[in-house]
């Protein structure tokens, strides 16, 4: 059977911006107990955290309210910010080029998306490696994003159709998974009359990490909402919290690895179907354990 075609224009998330209205209690959070370090502040204010290597992989500025600023994605290699600027304008997208914009990346191209969904592109970003925490819960990476859309269909074709991402699962025909890599993910599109970042995640280390995250996480006074526990889509162990201004914090292992040579996801002895290829999960499927919590992921 002939596979649709593979070929992003991005191969990884690179950061996520975040506007929060009190920035020192937000950034105590990802400094002290996510583990992150400052590697620059802003004019503005904002401040740009590392999870260990990247130049930042969080961006915090401060605002009246708390908001998604944008989302930074990487450029293959072959991909020109100049080009790329070029196939976004022949869509009939706004894109501006900024030079030294932001500190550790020289030159992006910001694009505003349908759904108001602003996206920051870029071929290179500084490396500083401040180095991984010695506490808190010291994830290994930014792995992907979930946002909430009234324009989702727009903000999936975007992704789809332009951006080259593929399809590998959905929830309900509401939740929509995107990848542009060997994640199962890298985006989460929630078509729903809403538009919000619905969490933000990050790897963990091997599945024991759960357990030294969730007991950093409550000595800091932040509870676990949900999980850890299984997905279905994605088969991911993932637990959740809120962070101080109530933004869902992800905390996962044992991603899928989708094969897009294959179409499928490498197999794995809790997968429901052999093989594991993209399909369509029910809305009462989020859990593949059947545990229960009291937290409402959905509406999370
Ligand atoms: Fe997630």
């Amino acid at each position: 059977m002939m596979q649709a075609k593979f070929d992003p224009k991005v191969f990884q998330l690179g950061f996520v911006a975040l506007e929060t209205a009190d920035i020192e209690r937000t950034k105590d959070h990802y400094l002290k107990t996510i583990g992150m370090a400052e590697t620059a502040r802003g004019d503005d204010g904002a401040s740009y955290l590392s999870v260990g290597y990247n130049h930042h992989d969080l961006v915090l500025r401060p605002a009246k309210q708390k908001a998604l600023l944008h989302l930074g994605y990487q450029l293959k290699p072959h991909i020109s910010v100049a080009d790329f600027t070029r196939q976004v304008r022949d869509l009939g997208l706004p894109a501006t080029i900024k030079t030294d914009s932001q500190p550790g990346i020289s030159e992006l191209v910001e694009v505003e998306a349908p759904g108001a969904n602003i996206f920051q592109f870029y071929s290179a970003a500084e490396a500083p490696a401040p180095g991984f925490a010695k506490s808190g819960v010291a994830p290994l990476r930014l792995g992907h994003v979930a946002v909430m859309s009234s324009d989702g269909d727009k903000l999936i074709r975007f992704y789809r159709d332009f951006l080259g991402f593929f399809p590998t699962d959905d929830i309900g025909k509401l939740a929509f998974f995107f990848t542009c890599n060997r994640d199962h993910h890298v985006v989460n599109i929630l078509n729903v009359p809403e538009s919000r970042v619905h969490h933000i995640a990050f790897q963990l280390r091997d599945n024991a990490h759960h357990a030294v995250a969730a007991d950093a996480l409550r000595a800091a006074g932040a509870k676990t909402l949900w999980g850890p526990s299984r997905h279905t889509a994605g088969h991911n162990l993932a637990g959740y919290h809120y962070d101080p201004d109530k933004v869902l914090v992800e905390l996962y292992t044992e991603m899928d690895v989708f094969i897009p040579e294959l179409g499928l996801h490498e197999p794995r002895p809790w997968h429901e179907y052999s093989p594991m290829k993209p399909r369509s999960w029910g809305l009462d499927e989020l859990n593949a354990w059947g545990s229960e919590f009291a937290f409402n992921l959905a509406a999370g």
